[in-house]
């Protein structure tokens, strides 16, 4: 048993509605009662119309509920966007910060994940942040460039107040939806690296801190990488919406 507590986190992205929530909903309670999960800890990050429904379902069930993005701003004229202090105030433990579709598809800069990441932390939420290499940075040799730039942004963070709340999640973008997972031991070198650079604010809480790993995991491939020893759990898409796999998923996290 590893000394980190694994930690399963779903990403549901931009997928839900009310019925079908409330069918991966039951199912999730259901299998939760099936199975002892003491040593995994779960969270889903539906899309945040639903939040507060997945509040409602799961408050009994020792799931936490998370949003998937977060505004680095406390108040003000930003239409569309959400604080930190909402989500905290909803009943959210956890927030999702500068996944890969988000740096991509809305432009956010290292900076912006850096300025999300001390806000969610100030307002009390546990934080997940999203780093990871195109398949281009990788075949070019850019990876560790790369996440350097990516990890050092925030790393500070972990060191300072509510550090410990500061999970980092690596997320290659070539394996996300793609069904093409790292394989095992390469997740695990790259987990060694984040650790290490982590480690430079601080080394017992670099040793603490969690790093999840992302992209097409799969209950096929899921104790795999769990067995790593700097792999932590997951942060899971297309199979966190599918009951069975996401509880296949979160129980080889247990066991890991
Ligand atoms: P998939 O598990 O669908 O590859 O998505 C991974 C991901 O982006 C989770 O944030």
């Amino acid at each position: 048993m590893k000394s980190r507590k694994a930690l399963v986190a779903g990403n549901w992205k931009m997928n839900a509605d009310i019925v079908s929530n409330e069918h991966l909903f039951t199912s999730l309670r259901s299998g939760l009662e099936r199975t002892s999960m003491a040593h995994v800890e779960i969270v889903v990050c539906p899309p945040f119309p639903y939040l507060g429904q997945a509040i409602a379902w799961l408050s009994d069930t020792g799931v936490a509920v998370g949003a998937q993005n977060v505004s680095a701003s406390p108040n003000g004229a930003l239409t569309g966007e959400v604080s930190a202090a909402m989500i905290a105030d909803l009943g959210c433990a956890w927030v999702i910060v500068g996944h890969s579709e988000r740096r991509t598809l809305c432009g956010e800069s290292d900076a912006d994940v850096a300025a999300k990441v001390a806000a969610a932390l100030g307002q009390g939420l546990n934080v997940i942040a999203c780093v990871g290499e195109s398949l281009a940075e990788r075949e070019q040799g850019h990876t560790e460039a790369v996440l350097t730039r990516q990890v050092d942004a925030f790393a500070a963070a972990i060191a300072g107040p509510g550090g410990e709340r500061l999970v980092v999640a690596y997320e290659p973008v070539w394996a996300i939806g793609t069904g093409r997972s790292a394989s095992s031991e390469m997740a695990q070198d790259t987990h060694r690296f984040i650790r290490a650079r982590l480690a430079r604010h601080g080394a017992e809480a670099a040793d603490k801190a969690r790093i999840l790993y992302g992209g097409s995991v799969k209950p096929s491939n899921a104790s795999s990488l769990f067995s790593m020893p700097d792999i932590d759990g997951g942060l899971i898409g297309g199979a966190s919406l599918v009951a069975d796999d996401f509880l296949n998923i979160c129980q080889a996290a247990a066991a890991a």
